[in-house]
């Protein structure tokens, strides 16, 4: 049966049920003139034989539907199912998927896109082979696919969910326009270490945000129903640790205890399965010496038993096979063995289980059950995507949503609205339209490839709006602007040139101007994969030319391009004004403008700590207390001989054009049962002159437990726009779900005893508040 005769079935079924029910039940009088009740009424028959129709008819008959395919399917077509494969870096398929895709041999690929593209390998899929099961085409859509969002780091900043779910919601409609049904996105790995490249591509340290995060992009994505034709399927990623590699180095070892996986890492990923989050992608690492493309543990334990996921698991790229450099398995065969076994569906570019699993099943090592069951898994799938009722793409709808008016103005207010205010001192910013002559500085400021930052999808340079083009279309007409270089970004120059020449020229152009504006940062591919760094300084001769211009006395504004925390003590302490800005996407330039003119106000806040030094990583705000907490009187006490233990910024900050007040904390009680909960109200105001947004972050401490409890831990928070003199009450509820944690039986509970209550709009400061758990 097909999606829509299933549907229409189900109409009719509630018709014929709600009339039966109406007409059903009718008294009526024998002929011995008792009162009886028409029980087997030819109506209520009508009921009863219609009602499964309605509770699961689409289930029950794609259960079905798949089972009836997989008995008819081949030991190699079933293999073929378990296949993913990568097209050319241009989109295309490679010429051998054609042959493949005929023999039923590939389930899926990536990187193939464009309608068109798309649309001609479909056609082979559904219309010459064997069993005309459709192909999934897989794309990393991580921040837009043509249209560029923030990088996901940025959109963090933002602790804007609505706004994060409408650029998923926007990447979704342009990629399934393009034939792309399926993101490797969102990537919800916890991070806490900014050497990792990776960092740039989640929502940072907390498990709290972060699954706020993973849950909004999840509904972008995928919608109520990604069936729906502007929507795709998400994949949440990877699973898990991924962000733990030891010396941020990437693809690095991970040894993480259960507690604090469930605690810290598992709760985006959790996220997104309550969420509907319809795949997840296994990892590279070695977790806990079992690499987690062969984990049962996670891969089984947690996350099919546990959490009910009935979704697929793909592999990472060559993940499969790498387990043999891990030292886990001896060879090809035993890879494939150990990944299927262990719960993971489909094999991303490696090609073991095709070629390994004939024989694994022939010696019992691998049973036929176990791939009927990744099978079944995968064309569930494929059906809830819609892709056997509607396997094309609308090549006319690529057309038109690609990159439309409406997806670049969406992008421009993410872009603006992910921005950090770092420093404002002397209310330098906003700067004036009006102003007669401003300099601009620095190799980012003048380069729209580095806008897009890493992943970016089908971006094009030529789309991106830099910081130079969005600043001269900003200001007035007879405002005078210079541009200057400065240096690199990186310190290597084309020619290997000496780069003092044009730092002086930089220099001459800040003291000939009234305001200057200097981009700083790193370059895109600085960032993301198997892009770590062991330093977290500005590359190249960054600091020199800031150093330079400082000089000049003029007051500087900083544009921060870059995707991870960087130690940028020296410049917070002498720059005016600094932007953090990450890699905004399409619109970087204007929506920066926005900003640093003031038609938006700055209020994103920051979703990592920043350390000072290299030295202090792991540096994060929600660390345990020890048993020696630093006291400077102390020496013997957890802290460095050589740097504070305190970080640059702390995790949540961000500040604003206008100034906020929060007061009047109140809890509803001072004390509830394990199974209660409290309400936290505060009021929060703005005290200043402009309309603007603060955001204000609730934290909690567990004074006293079973297994110690960091010193904070986020548990809700809400961004509002106030315009000046605005009051507006803010309620956030505590109840089993915030105050639990997992004991050393890994049970989740809550625990009688002291809590501690924090709101404030950073992580470092604000009101204070106690509360006990009563015993049950
Ligand atoms: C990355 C994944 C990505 C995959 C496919 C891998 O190298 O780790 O995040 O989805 O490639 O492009």
């Amino acid at each position: 049966m097909e999606e829509s005769r299933i549907k229409a079935t189900r109409v009719w079924s509630i018709f014929i049920c709600a009339v039966a029910l109406w007409r059903g039940p009718q008294p009526y009088t024998s002929k011995h003139k008792v009162r009886k009740t028409k029980l087997f009424s030819p109506l209520w028959l009508l009921t009863f034989l219609f009602l499964p129709a309605i509770a699961a008819p689409q289930q029950s008959s794609v259960e079905n539907r798949i089972n009836a395919l997989i008995a008819r399917m081949t030991l190699e077509e079933k293999l073929g199912q378990l296949q993913q494969l990568d097209g050319e870096a241009n989109g295309n398929y490679r010429p051998e998927h054609i042959e493949l895709v005929r023999r039923g041999l590939l389930g899926s690929t990536l990187n193939v896109r464009g309608a068109r593209k798309t649309n001609e390998l479909q056609r082979i899929a559904v219309e010459e082979s064997r069993l005309k099961i459709p192909l999934i085409f897989a794309f990393d859509v991580i921040h837009g696919y043509r249209t560029i969002f923030p990088v996901p780091l940025a959109e963090a900043s933002s602790w804007d969910p609505s706004l994060v779910e409408r650029a998923a919601s926007v990447a979704a409609s342009e990629a399934s326009a393009a034939g792309v049904k399926w993101t490797f996105a969102p990537m919800v790995d916890i991070a806490r270490d900014p050497r990792w490249g990776r960092i740039v591509e989640g929502a940072g340290e907390d498990p709290y945000l972060g699954a706020v995060m993973a849950r909004a992009r999840v509904r972008g994505f995928q919608g109520r129903d990604y069936s729906a034709s502007d929507k795709v399927l998400a994949c949440a990623k990877h699973w898990v640790g991924y962000g733990a590699a030891e010396g941020g180095r990437d693809y690095n070892t991970t040894d993480i205890s259960e507690i604090r996986l469930r605690e810290v890492y598992f709760p985006p990923f959790k996220a997104a399965v309550d969420a509907g989050v319809g795949t997840f992608m296994s990892a590279f690492n070695d977790l806990n010496g079992v690499p987690a493309s062969a984990n049962p543990f996670t891969l089984t334990k947690v996350l099919r038993d546990e959490w009910k996921f009935d979704g697929f698991v793909v592999s990472d790229y060559e993940s499969v096979k790498e387990t043999i450099n891990h030292g886990l398995a001896a060879d090809e065969s035993e890879a494939a063995r150990l990944a299927l076994n262990a719960g993971l569906d489909m094999e991303m570019i490696s090609r073991f289980y095709g070629k390994h699993v004939p024989a694994l099943i022939g010696n019992g090592k691998v049973s036929t059950a176990t791939i009927d069951n990744a099978v079944r898994r995968i064309l569930r799938i494929k059906f809830r995507l819609g892709l056997f009722d509607k396997p094309y793409a609308d090549e006319e709808r690529e057309k038109a949503v690609i990159l439309s008016r409406a997806n670049i103005e969406a992008a421009r207010l993410v872009a603006a609205r992910s921005i950090v205010l770092l420093k404002n001192e002397a209310k330098v910013l906003p700067l004036s339209k009006e102003v007669r002559s401003i300099a601009v500085i620095g190799a980012l400021a003048n380069d729209q490839a580095e806008m897009l930052g890493s992943w970016s999808g089908d971006g094009r340079k030529e789309d991106a709006v830099t910081l130079l083009e969005g600043i001269r279309s900003k200001v007035s007409r007879t405002t005078r602007v210079t541009y200057a270089r400065g240096c690199s970004v990186s310190g290597v120059t084309a020619t290997g040139a000496d780069e003092k020449a044009s730092i002086d020229e930089a220099v001459r152009a800040v003291r000939e101007s009234d305001a200057a504006i200097v981009a700083v940062g790193e370059s895109a591919d600085m960032t993301g994969e198997a892009a770590s760094r062991s330093s977290l300084d500005l590359p190249g001769r960054q600091l020199e030319l800031v150093q330079a211009l400082v000089a000049t006395g003029k007051p500087l504004v900083i544009v921060l391009i870059n995707g991870r925390p960087l130690t940028i003590n020296w410049i917070v302490d002498n720059a005016s004004a600094i932007l953090e800005t990450w890699f905004a996407g399409v619109q970087a330039g204007n929506a920066i403008a926005d900003v640093l003119f003031g038609d938006v106000a700055p209020g994103g806040k920051l979703p990592i700590t920043f350390p000072r030094t290299v030295g202090q990583i792991p540096i994060y705000y929600g660390h345990k207390n020890t048993g020696r907490p630093p006291d400077p009187a102390n020496k013997y006490t957890s802290k460095y001989l050589d740097a504070p233990v305190t970080p640059l910024f702390p995790f949540g900050y961000g500040l604003s054009y206008t100034s906020f007040k929060l007061t009047n904390l109140r809890l509803s009680a001072s004390t509830i049962r394990p199974d209660g909960h409290l309400a936290v109200t505060a009021e929060i105001e703005n005290v200043g002159e402009r309309v603007a947004d603060e955001v204000v972050q609730l934290y909690i401490r567990d004074m006293v437990a079973s297994v110690t409890r960091p010193v904070k831990e986020l548990k809700g928070f809400e961004r509002i726009t106030l315009k000046p003199g605005e009051k507006r009450r803010v309620e956030f509820t505590l109840a089993s779900e915030q105050l639990g944690f997992y004991d050393r039986n890994m049970r989740f509970i809550v625990e009688p005893g002291e809590f501690k209550v924090f709101l404030g709009t950073n992580s470092a400061e604000g009101l204070e508040a106690t509360f006990r758990v009563l015993e049950k």
